[in-house]
């Protein structure tokens, strides 16, 4: 390996290996992805079906000079549900208010938010799994019947008033879709799944966000990159970003093939994109639980993670990459875990 001790800290500086891979925003994500963010539909790379459903139900909505019917975007942390949001204003010609599930705390706030759109405008909820019940309560008619009802007083004095609102167009996103209730997900029209990305489309991401950030990088250097990204924009674009401190300080600032391997290897995510936990939590399950089925209880215990987070970071691309599965009794490492690792499988 190429990596020494010095060289890695060099390279990472203070930031742990652990984070790297992350499909969630870190702080420091929020600037840099801002200004990465394509804009508009032509540029969103990859997720071609559903880049053609949607911009059929914009042009029929644009033609018959109506606001979009509400729409759902759901997928994992980091497959670019957000920037799709911001897409579809823009394609829309409308603008965007932003908030999140669990900023609105009251039926208040989001009774304000509500009566502050304009017409046609979206209104995009993040994490919308994460709304209170009472304020879903209110987004029902508001969805529906574009009105809402408030409760004003309380005890035997209080009484229910209607509000109209102005017709606009609800975009939710969410990593949970089946945390939502029933009643909510009915209420979208269009239901958009955003899916893990192709290495081919991710190799174009890492060139257009080269291109955006004027970094020089081969079509090589790019592939590299974009095999070892976890299927994630997210990932693929922060990688860059690393690979150009590497090749800043070790190559000519140019990054190729070989300076892209260089520089993962010292981030320590082989060749697959697998990171250093990635191979524990497939190790831990072959040669403590002799290959699964185990609870991922179990799994986190020994490995001294939270449940959670392996079951939102770590899990989805082991499961999608054909390492893991899951099933009713526990999570099993799969044949091309152990070829991975380099194991032999007991009879
Ligand atoms: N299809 C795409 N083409 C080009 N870049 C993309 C694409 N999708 C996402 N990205 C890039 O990946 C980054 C992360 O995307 P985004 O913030 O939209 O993800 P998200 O699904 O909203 O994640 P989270 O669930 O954490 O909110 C963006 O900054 C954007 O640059
Ligand atoms: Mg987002």
């Amino acid at each position: 390996m190429a990596s020494t001790a010095t060289g890695r800290h060099e390279f990472l500086g203070d930031k742990t290996i652990r984070e790297e891979f992350t499909p969630k925003t870190r702080p420091d994500d929020i600037s840099f992805e801002k200004g990465l963010r394509p804009q508009r539909l032509k540029d969103y790379i990859g997720q071609n079906e559903l880049k053609a459903g949607l911009s059929l139900f914009i042009e029929a909505a644009k033609k018959r000079k109506e606001p979009l019917d509400h729409c759902l975007l759901h997928g994992h942390p980091g497959l670019g549900k957000t920037t799709l949001a911001h897409i579809i204003a823009k394609e829309l010609g409308v603008g965007i208010k932003c908030t999140s599930g669990p900023v609105i705390e009251r039926p208040g706030d989001l009774a304000a938010i509500l009566t502050n759109l304009q017409h046609g405008e979206c209104l995009f909820i993040d994490e919308i799994h994460r709304l209170s019940p009472t304020v879903e309560e209110i987004l029902y008619p508001a969805m529906e019947d574009f009105q809402l009802d408030l409760i004003i007083g309380q005890g035997p004095s209080a009484r229910t008033i209607k509000i109209d609102l102005p017709h606009f167009t609800m975009i939710g996103a969410t990593t949970r879709a089946g945390l939502l209730s029933p009643p909510l997900r009915d209420r979208f029209g269009v239901i958009l799944r955003v899916d893990f990305y192709s290495e081919m489309e991710l190799k174009e991401i890492v060139i257009r966000a080269s291109r955006v950030l004027g970094i020089k990088i081969d079509e090589d250097g790019a592939f590299e990159i974009a095999k070892r990204s976890r299927g994630t924009p997210r990932i693929a674009n922060r990688l860059l970003k690393r690979v150009r401190d590497f090749a800043e300080i070790r190559a000519d600032g140019i990054i190729t093939k070989d300076v892209a391997h260089e520089a993962l290897i010292l981030l320590e995510v082989d060749k697959n994109g697998l990171d250093r936990m990635d191979r524990q939590i497939l190790l831990t399950i072959i040669e403590r639980f002799n290959g699964g089925p185990v609870g991922i209880d179990t799994i986190a215990v020994s490995i001294g993670e939270e449940s959670h987070t392996i079951e939102e970071v770590y899990e989805p691309f082991l499961v999608q990459a054909g390492y893991l599965q899951r099933t009713p009794r526990g999570r099993i490492a799969t044949e091309k875990a152990y070829r991975h690792l380099g194991i032999a499988i007991r009879g």
